[in-house]
């Protein structure tokens, strides 16, 4: 019997996937590497050091600088990040996500937090949505990031639940194959091609409920 939700944050609890999706795009330009729909979906769910990488490979630039030039290229980027996240409000929840949280505490799911972003707890401020995660997988703690289990064992364990107990839900694909490798159910939400692998899928936050997700269950 499922017990216990593991979230992901960007792009499924609000929309800052766009904003990250943002901030490497102008790095990219920066450094010469061409942009293109699947760099963009690679990058989702993948941190900070491991996405520039991605992208100086997608450029062929790797060798061109050195690892205080990539630190340096990393932190500009999160700076240009959290500029757009100092202007989040909770308008910025996602759809149905305040719904769905209320739904699963009513019904007394346990809740944690699976993201690679360590400006997580900051973005769950600016939505006043800390309440709702008291626990939240410290990526500094992870030997290995996305598309390994780790995190999403992570978020099982800090809720003391087996992984079978849990679903994961995700935007990213290597989100999801993280999923499916801890033996939770997957959720995907988003392009059905890219979140090809999710055991259940949706388009769209709004379509997320108790009842939606008991159907494709079934
Ligand atoms: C999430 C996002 C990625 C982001 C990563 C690291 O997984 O989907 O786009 O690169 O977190 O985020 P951070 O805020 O620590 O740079
Ligand atoms: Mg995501």
């Amino acid at each position: 019997d499922i017990k216990g939700f593991v979230f992901d944050l960007d792009g499924v609890i609000t929309d800052t996937s766009v904003f990250h999706s943002q901030a490497w795009h102008q790095v990219a330009d920066k450094v010469g590497a061409p942009w293109s729909k699947e760099l963009e979906d690679g990058l989702k769910g993948i941190s900070r050091m491991d996405s520039l990488e991605m992208i100086l490979k997608a450029g062929n630039v790797s060798d061109k600088y050195t690892d205080d030039e990539k630190v340096d290229l990393a932190t500009e980027k999160n700076t240009n990040y959290l500029k757009l996240v100092d202007q989040m409000t909770p308008d910025n929840i996602l759809p149905g996500i305040k719904e769905f949280l209320d739904d699963l505490k009513s019904n007394g799911y346990l809740i944690s937090l699976a993201s690679a972003s360590k400006n997580a707890p900051k973005v769950l401020s600016k939505l006043q949505l800390a309440d709702y995660f008291p626990e939240i997988v410290d990526p500094k703690s992870l030997s290995k990031g996305k598309p390994d289990p780790e995190i999403y064992l992570k978020g099982a364990e800090l809720i003391n639940l087996n992984p079978e107990q849990c679903i994961g839900v995700e935007d990213a694909a290597a989100g999801v194959e993280s999923i499916n490798a801890a033996n939770e159910t997957s959720i995907g939400i988003g392009d059905p091609q890219v979140l090809s692998a999710a055991d259940v899928k949706f388009n769209d936050t709004s379509e997320m409920t108790l009842a939606n997700i008991k159907n494709q269950m079934d």
